[in-house]
């Protein structure tokens, strides 16, 4: 999943542009985009649209998160709507995953749907315990999580702190942190690894550089705000035609079959040869 686009479930005209914005998955909100006294109406409008929808991106739900009295609401308005999954924010630990996976469990039975059909990605950096506790995700195995997103905002407000960035837009270092913290737990569990939204959707060049920065840290994808932001990200998480030529150039210098080569006067081994195979699986080519 190269492009996760949020849209607010209470706007027609939002949720009209994602059919077709060509993002690889869309995540309906109902949770911080809509105010609390339209959440009834953001229910109603994500099940006409849900049901009415023809586009080819994944649909997502993002519901509210499990203190805020709204998930079970969200749950039983979603879940029989059959989306590829749900969006869980502001986790505090692994026994959230699992509570909302009973819950899940209970929905799709209610709905004739199979068992663990509904797929979970989370924001797994919003609070202070989620972050801390990262390391405990590991070790289960739990089906239903594809992948993990990361925050900075919401944290930012639980810690009680001002903007999470520099003025100059570098993130201030316990949100490097939390970005950390999330690509390390996406990898260790072998999931994807979403890089948090630009807020900045005025500038294309912002966006571009900042999902550069996070395809080359090993993020998946990242999230977007705007439809505008979409083929900026997308562009971005697909290799290019210069690094795929490279990528081919690393594999051939392996043929003769040593395990160390050079290679325009650089020494490889053999994560360079990993990562070239990777890049090209990943630009969906085959290897040599
Ligand atoms: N999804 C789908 N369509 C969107 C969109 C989004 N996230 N953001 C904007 N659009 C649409 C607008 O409706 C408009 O189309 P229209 O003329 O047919 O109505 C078009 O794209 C251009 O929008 P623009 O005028 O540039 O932006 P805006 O001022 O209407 O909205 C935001 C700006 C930030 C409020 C809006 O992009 C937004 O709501 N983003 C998502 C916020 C969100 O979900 N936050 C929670 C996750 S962090
Ligand atoms: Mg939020």
């Amino acid at each position: 999943m190269k492009s996760l686009l949020f849209v607010p479930a209470d706007s027609e005209r939002k949720l009209a542009k994602a059919e077709s914005c060509g993002a690889d998955a869309l995540a309906i909100d109902l949770e911080d985009a809509v105010l609390p006294d339209r959440k009834p109406l953001a229910r109603q409008m994500l099940a006409t649209y849900a049901k009415g929808y023809r586009g080819k991106s994944q649909l997502w739900v993002r519901v509210n998160d499990l203190a805020s009295g709204e998930l079970l609401k969200d749950l039983a308005a979603v879940v029989p709507l059959a989306p590829v999954g749900i969006v869980l924010p502001k986790v505090t630990g692994p026994e959230d995953l699992d509570i909302v996976g009973y819950y899940l469990d209970m929905a799709e039975v209610a709905a004739g749907l199979p068992q663990g059909q509904t797929k979970l990605l989370t924001v797994c950096t919003e609070t202070a315990s989620a972050v801390l506790r990262m390391g405990d995700l590991l070790g289960t195995a739990r089906p239903r999580l594809i992948g993990m997103l990361w925050g900075g905002e919401d944290l930012s407000t639980s810690l009680g702190a001002g903007d999470p960035r520099h003025p100059d837009g570098r993130w201030r270092s316990m949100y490097e942190h939390a970005r950390n913290q999330c690509l390390l737990g996406c990898h260790a569990l072998g999931i994807e690894a979403i890089d948090t939204v630009y807020v900045d959707f005025r500038n294309p060049e912002g966006c571009r550089a900042s999902s550069l920065e996070a395809r080359y840290d090993g993020f998946t994808g990242k999230a977007a705000i705007h439809p505008d932001q979409v083929p900026v990200i997308n562009t971005a998480f697909t290799p290019t035609e210069d690094e795929i030529a490279h990528a081919r150039r690393v594999i051939a210098a392996f043929s003769s079959g040593a395990g160390a080569v050079s290679l325009d006067g650089k020494m490889l081994d053999i994560p360079h040869l990993k990562s070239a195979r990777q890049m090209l699986h990943s630009a969906g080519l085959e290897q040599e």
